[in-house]
């Protein structure tokens, strides 16, 4: 039986990985840090067959003394400081976590190493808020870097260190730079879902309106259960490379909310919209549309879940979470 170790485990996706590979026979460990997460029990109720080990990606001992307990052939880093907009005010967190993070996490695999015959493989999740301000139109793995916020910045030292761990140590480490991925499990703070739910819960009467910053910004949307095998596909190839995942169609924040309020039959959404300057970024990533063209032609990877599709599966599932929480 095949291990996986997953660090950003209880995060969109390491749930939605955690649930493909274990579907796939593997056994799955997710690492978490704290003595009282208060996700741990979430956790246990949605995914009982995950072993929770203890470690900090702020910590390399820690990472060290994981890797070395459950001995994985498979490290997905999916951990981070994700949230764009929280990383202008925590910069220095976000740099430490979502940057440095990810060379501990590559120092704690050379240093443990795995048997000869089986070297521990590495996945790093990295974004296509690297891109940032974009140079060219669509954007491919060869396309320069420009972000536009200390995540973007801190996800670009991951993916040049996930680079340079593989070319100075012959380490098998992949990158994906993976475009937005969103579903039911996409945290409040994320745009999309926090379209579906305001509206789903203006909708059923318990919100009345639904704030807004930037609704020009327009992003590559796909569906995170789809990206997740893409990530699990470059750890099954013959040598290890880097990754767009992404699905090669792009959307405004505007047309997001247009679709929502009409699939929930509720007409123009401007009644219900108003924004406010606080939404709005220091720096913004105007547009982000990607070239999965690789992915496709060497991973015989490619998106199933279209963009009114997901829309359709986020208001669905938040309509029915609303009321059943009206209802408790
Ligand atoms: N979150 C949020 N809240 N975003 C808003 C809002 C709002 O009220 N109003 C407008 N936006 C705009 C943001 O300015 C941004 O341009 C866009 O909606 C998307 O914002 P997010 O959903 O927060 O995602 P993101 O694109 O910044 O980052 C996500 O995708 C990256 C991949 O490109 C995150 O998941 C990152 O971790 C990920 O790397």
């Amino acid at each position: 039986m095949p291990t996986a170790f997953i660090t950003g485990i209880t995060g969109q996706d390491g749930r939605h990985l955690a649930e493909f590979l274990h579907g796939r026979g593997y056994r799955v460990c997710g690492m978490m840090k704290g003595q009282h997460n208060p996700r741990a029990e979430m956790l246990r109720d949605e995914l009982p067959f995950v072993e929770v080990v203890p470690g900090d990606l702020n910590d390399l001992t820690s990472l060290v003394k994981a890797i070395e307990q459950v001995q994985p052939d498979e490290f997905y880093n999916l951990g981070a400081i994700s949230f764009v907009a929280m990383s202008f005010n925590q910069a220095e967190l976000t740099a430490n976590v979502t940057g440095l993070g990810v060379l501990r996490a590559l120092e704690a695999v050379r240093i443990v190493g795995g048997p000869q015959n089986n070297p521990i493989r590495f996945y790093q999740a990295s974004s296509s808020e690297m891109f940032g301000k974009v140079r060219e139109v669509p954007q491919n793995e060869l396309t320069p870097f420009h972000p536009r916020s200390p995540y973007g910045v801190a996800k670009v030292f991951g993916h040049h260190i996930t680079v340079n761990y593989r070319e100075s140590y012959g380490l098998y480490a992949c990158s994906g730079i993976l475009f937005n991925h969103e579903g039911p499990k996409r945290g409040l703070e994320f745009v999309t879902r926090k379209i579906t739910n305001t509206a789903a819960r203006i909708k059923l009467g318990v919100d009345r309106e639904l704030v807004l910053g930037n609704l020009d910004a327009k992003r590559d949307w796909g569906y995170a259960g789809d990206y997740v095998k893409a990530m699990w596909l470059m750890l099954q190839q013959d040598q290890p490379d880097d990754y767009v995942i992404a699905t090669g169609e792009t959307h405004s924040v505007e047309e997001f909310l247009e679709l929502t309020f009409e699939q929930l039959g509720m007409g123009d959404w401007r009644p219900y919209v108003r924004q406010d300057p606080k939404f709005f970024r220091p720096a913004e990533v105007d547009l982000l549309i990607g070239d999965p063209t690789k992915a496709r032609e060497q991973l015989g990877w490619r998106p199933e879940v279209g963009f009114r599709e997901l829309v359709a599966m986020m208001v669905e599932h938040d309509l029915a979470y609303e009321s059943a929480r009206l209802r408790r």
